[in-house]
């Protein structure tokens, strides 16, 4: 877990982003032209963070519903908790769902019928670059013309394919927002499909950059041994090789 921008709500509830990047989320829920109706987040944490702030805009439109997956147990549990304790109103607008992004979404997908549609994501799960690839892949077709897109840790290895990924796809408005070092990409989908054309350079950046060498090393060697290598250099340098691109 690391300890970027944490802080505590004025109820005690922990969650990440700073006061900016809640600002920024929260207005973009509150002046959508169509209110959103679906919100998923990915990577809850504590709660206190954009799961909260992304719920509270919600409940002040009046319509629309957060899902939020979490993959880590103890946190899971916690954040319910949470979520229940200091916004026991907006939490008729929130269902938690436990597990990794990659086998979770599907399995939400498919409990939902023929015209879902999917107005808001948030991206904000582990730190491999092609999590939030998949995550984006799942769920793009879903995402109806005028629906928005936010993935944070957009300068930092988290964001490091996606970002390049979405300012080629000419169906998508991208811009990233440096409301902190961490970055913020928004993106906003103009219209169904992309060019061809434009798909095809998204797919060959993406291509080139799963083949730099950190990468193949990244893909190819056991988490464990990776993990046993962090552990052995100094903290400080330990967490800019994670976190960094
Ligand atoms: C940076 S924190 C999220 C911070 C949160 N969005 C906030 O504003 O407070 C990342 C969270 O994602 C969870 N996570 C990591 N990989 C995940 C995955 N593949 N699917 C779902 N959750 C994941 C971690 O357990 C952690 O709680």
């Amino acid at each position: 877990m690391d300890d970027k921008n944490r802080s505590e709500t004025r109820e005690q509830i922990e969650g990440q982003l700073n006061s900016a990047e809640r600002e920024f989320i929260t207005s973009c829920v509150l002046a959508a032209p169509v209110k959103p109706s679906v919100a998923l987040e990915v990577g809850t944490w504590l709660g206190g963070g954009s799961t909260l702030h992304i719920l509270r805009a919600l409940d002040k439109n009046g319509v629309g519903h957060l899902y939020g997956i979490e993959a880590d147990a103890s946190i899971y549990e916690r954040m319910v908790a949470n979520i229940r304790k200091v916004a026991p109103d907006a939490a008729k607008r929130f269902t938690p769902i436990f597990g990794f992004s990659d086998e979770a979404i599907p399995k939400w997908l498919a409990t939902q019928d023929k015209e879902f549609k999917l107005d808001f994501v948030f991206l904000d799960g582990g730190n491999n670059p092609m999590e939030q690839i998949v995550e984006f892949r799942l769920l793009d077709k879903f995402i109806p013309a005028g629906g928005q897109l936010f993935g944070h840790d957009a300068r930092k290895r988290k964001g490091k394919f996606l970002v390049p990924y979405l300012r080629l796809l000419d169906n998508w408005e991208t811009q990233v927002h440096d409301f902190s070092d961490y970055g913020m990409v928004y993106s906003r989908k103009l219209r169904e499909f992309p060019t061809a054309a434009s798909l095809a350079s998204a797919k060959g950046k993406l291509n080139r950059m799963r083949l730099e060498p950190k990468e193949i090393a990244a893909t190819i060697l056991p988490s464990w041994f990776c993990g046993a290598v962090l552990k052995m250099l100094p903290r400080q340098f330990s967490k800019s090789l994670s976190d960094e691109k």
